[in-house]
């Protein structure tokens, strides 16, 4: 997936650390080299590969890291494993709500168990948990099973860290805290592990400037950076070359790609030039912010043949008084105008959202408002969230914070709303063939396959395990939910 050999061939020129290249990513490749010299003796002492586990929380730029964060430790002659008994595992942690941070707590204190059956095991925590003060701070003090602690700004830094751990002779009394506060560089020349070799996606932009007041992310992830085009057109050749059909293009907020950068380009210019990407045959991006959702952009989505007609729209509220406490910049008749506006333009297109339930002084009338905009567009998915009190954000200081018992009511209120439209909006789908990118071997229905409509759909059906990875037409036959079953055309 990405050739490094002439490159680990060049750095063994260098004998000493001292000799370490000060330029990224050459630097990065002296020490994923010294690394694997490491990886591989003790291999050798062990009599097996050492292994590696990488557990993925949160979103997809999270996703995206672990993918980078894989491609290091394979090029340094780790085994990946889904165990977590392994002699390496590694927290890319979320923290966007409190229960994000108290999973990765408790599944710490799990790993201590099997650290004293396997003392060499190296325990690494990396992520948007790592940024915050307070959470390194209780690292600090109460888990000292953790190795290596590393944020989000340093991510490509990793073999570099790994390395100076594993050569410490005093390694089990050390703990590495590399955070950085905010982007020095974007490197991302680096090796890559993907989960899928036919789809992948591409970060076109890091960070976030919107200062949602009830969220965390842009104090974790830093301040909005766009990619130049050039960079991006050419990680998606690359990726078109080695057999990728699917890009999901990423970015807290795609639409508004380019700001700040040096060249005039905007998101919509950016869609045709990866539209006109050969090997490419469907492209995604996520998120979209609806104060950022220009004409322009729809135009564009409806042009261009390989962009997927469905689209993810955060609304978080359908009470315009709260989204002005939220900061988010649009009110509830511009959203749904929005969604009329999309829905002419590209007349298929599934859309999906998120809403968040009880954000501080939220009152039954603003609650009403919110469940009138879920009836009145009927989202084909919606990702339901109870409002988590974030330090460090507006919000999490704002007076009336709702009643933990007023919120499980409306939340379960608004699920079920959620449910009975998405029943009517799935039984519509059942009789149509729809073209399914097949992913993987269902993994409870021996013979079976699952893949993903253009519309995002998850479907189950018969087949051969060599069709993974390929576009086919697939009837669907019976609506199960969140997923559909159908058979092969
Ligand atoms: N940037 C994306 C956007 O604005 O569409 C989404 C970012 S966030 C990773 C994903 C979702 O988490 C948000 O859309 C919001 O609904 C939810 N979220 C963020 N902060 C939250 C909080 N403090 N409590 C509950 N949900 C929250
Ligand atoms: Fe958070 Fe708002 Fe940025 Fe999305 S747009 S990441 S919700 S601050
Ligand atoms: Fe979580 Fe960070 Fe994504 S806080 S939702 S993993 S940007």
């Amino acid at each position: 997936m990405y050739d490094n050999t002439e490159i680990l061939n060049e750095i063994k020129k260098y004998t000493s650390v001292q000799d370490a290249p000060l330029n990224e990513p050459e630097r990065q490749y002296f020490f994923m080299a010294k690394l694997k010299e490491v990886v591989d003796k003790r291999s050798e002492e062990k009599g097996k590969r050492l292994t590696a586990c990488v557990v993925t929380f949160g979103c997809q730029m999270n996703a995206r890291d672990s993918e980078k964060i894989s491609g290091i430790l394979k090029v340094c002659g780790y085994e990946l494993t889904e165990d977590e008994r392994a002699d390496l595992v590694l927290y890319n942690t979320c923290t966007v709500r409190e229960n994000a941070n108290l999973k990765v707590y408790g599944r710490l204190g799990r790993l201590k168990n099997y650290k004293e059956k396997n003392p060499d095991m190296i325990t690494v925590l990396c992520g948007c948990m790592m940024q915050e003060e307070g959470v390194r701070e209780k690292i600090k003090k109460s888990f000292h099973n953790v190795d290596i602690v590393f944020g989000t700004f340093n991510i490509y830094m990793f073999a570099e860290l790994l390395y100076m751990k594993l050569i410490d002779p005093d390694k089990n009394a050390t703990q590495i805290m590399a955070v950085k506060k905010d982007y020095e560089a974007i490197v991302e020349e680096l090796p890559k592990d993907r989960k899928y070799p036919f789809k992948s996606g591409v970060n076109i932009m890091f960070g976030c400037n919107n200062f949602c007041s009830y969220c965390i992310v842009p104090y974790v992830r830093g301040r909005e950076r766009s990619r130049a085009s050039k960079d991006i057109i050419e990680e998606v050749k690359t990726l078109a070359k080695d057999g990728v059909k699917e890009v999901m293009l990423l970015g807290q907020n795609v639409n508004s790609y380019g700001k700040g950068l040096e060249e005039d380009i905007n998101f919509a210019d950016l869609l045709r030039m990866v539209n006109d990407i050969d090997g490419i045959e469907r492209i995604r991006f996520m998120s979209s912010h609806p104060k950022d959702l220009s004409d322009e952009l729809i135009e564009a989505m409806k042009d261009c043949d390989k962009v997927c007609p469905q689209l993810h729209l955060a609304m978080q509220s359908g009470s315009s008084r709260l989204l002005e406490k939220m900061n988010r910049h649009y009110t509830k008749e511009d959203f749904i105008n929005l969604v009329e506006k999309l829905r002419k333009a590209v007349p298929d297109i599934s859309l999906s959202t998120d809403i968040i339930v009880g954000f501080p002084g939220e009152t039954e009338e603003d609650f009403l408002e919110t469940m009138d905009v879920i009836e009145k567009v009927r989202f084909n998915s919606v990702f339901t969230f109870q409002y988590s009190k974030r330090t460090g954000t507006p919000a999490a200081v704002m007076e009336n914070q709702v009643e933990p018992s007023v919120v499980k009511d409306r939340f379960d209120r608004l699920l079920k709303l959620v449910q009975s439209i998405s029943d009517e909006n799935t039984k519509d789908q059942v009789g149509f063939t729809e073209k399914v990118l097949v992913e993987e071997k269902d993994d409870k229905l021996p013979g079976y396959l699952t893949g993903r409509t253009d519309k995002n759909y998850l479907v189950h059906f018969e087949g051969c395990d060599n069709l993974i990875g390929n576009i086919v037409d697939v009837k669907i036959i019976e609506s199960k939910g969140f997923y559909y079953i159908g058979e092969l055309v």
